[in-house]
């Protein structure tokens, strides 16, 4: 069973400048809680217990954020504000754990994912990027699926979603016979990083989702650089793909970059109408708006 996650988020976000100068892009808010619990949610949701954070020393707010808070919990009781202390108590159910491992140097994602070896072991395990959230409106998540997939047939799972023929050359794209429906997986020939437009296999891009077996990480140690002068893990699941069977999983659900601009206010859009407590008011607020096109 995939039980441990890592989630690399040492990055210094420069794509979310001024607001990351001073406050990891992971805890910028989204509706009422940071963008990162959405990702932690989505691995807990898909059966995770040990979500492994690769982190930089600039990033301790994300630690602090999933460790109990003695002080505050203590104020909270005085003050008899129970719901508020059930909210930031029920933060991660007891049964999963965070623990952190540092990325020295930003030598890239695959470097980062590397630096979770001796905490993975010789599990497989799955990686989650937290720049994107995935909506997913069903019981089981896409993440769950490719769990579910991976324990069957043991190929790793790497999540892909359609995208703009112009913008293949901001991701990873994969190279496959025919694009899978979307729920299902298709055996993958090939992955390349980020390439030119006009040159890529398809126009499917990875999302930041994968299910990878151990051996990814003796793979990593062997990854020359690569896109951008840094160890790309697409590198490293491309020579996997040499010896072993690589699936591509086609999304259902959502995608919203919450490492751009654009990508967060559109995230903030839909998990605000669609929050339990603020979705009616804040359509509300929205139609106020009055926008006309
Ligand atoms: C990373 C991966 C890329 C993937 C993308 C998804 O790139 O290297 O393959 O498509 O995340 O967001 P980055 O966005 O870190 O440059």
């Amino acid at each position: 069973m995939i039980k441990k996650a890592i989630l690399p988020v040492a990055g210094l976000g420069t794509r979310f400048l001024p607001a990351s100068k001073s406050i990891p892009k992971e805890m910028v808010t989204v509706v009422d809680r940071p963008a990162i619990e959405y990702v932690v949610r989505e691995a807990v949701a898909a059966g995770i217990e040990q979500i492994i954070l690769v982190t930089h020393s600039s990033k301790a707010s994300i630690e602090n954020y999933f460790d109990r808070n003695f002080e505050l919990e203590t104020t909270l009781e005085q003050k008899q504000k129970l719901d508020l202390l059930k909210e930031i108590t029920e933060i991660l159910p007891t049964h999963v754990s965070v623990v952190s491992v540092r990325q020295p140097q930003p030598l890239g994602l695959g470097h980062a994912v590397l630096c979770a070896k001796s905490v993975v072991g010789n599990d497989a395990f799955a990686v989650l990027l937290p720049d994107v959230l995935v909506k997913d409106d069903v019981a089981q998540n896409d993440l769950a699926r490719m769990i579910q997939r991976f324990e069957q047939s043991k190929a790793a799972q790497i999540m892909v979603e359609a995208v703009p023929d112009h913008l293949v050359d901001q991701y990873g794209i994969v190279d496959v016979a025919a694009a899978p429906a979307e729920g299902e997986s298709t055996v993958m020939q090939g992955i390349v990083e980020k390439p030119a437009v006009g040159t890529a296999p398809s126009n499917l891009s990875v999302v930041g989702r994968y299910v990878l077996p151990a051996e990814i990480m003796t793979l990593l140690e062997n990854t020359p650089k690569g896109a951008g002068n840094e160890i790309q893990l697409t590198d490293a699941i491309a020579m996997l793909q040499q010896n072993s069977v690589v699936e591509a999983y086609r999304m259902q659900g959502q995608t919203f970059d919450c490492g751009s601009k654009l990508g967060y206010l559109k995230a903030v859009l839909h998990y605000g109408v669609d929050h339990p407590k603020l979705g009616e008011d804040f359509k509300a607020l929205i139609q106020e708006l009055k926008i006309e096109s």
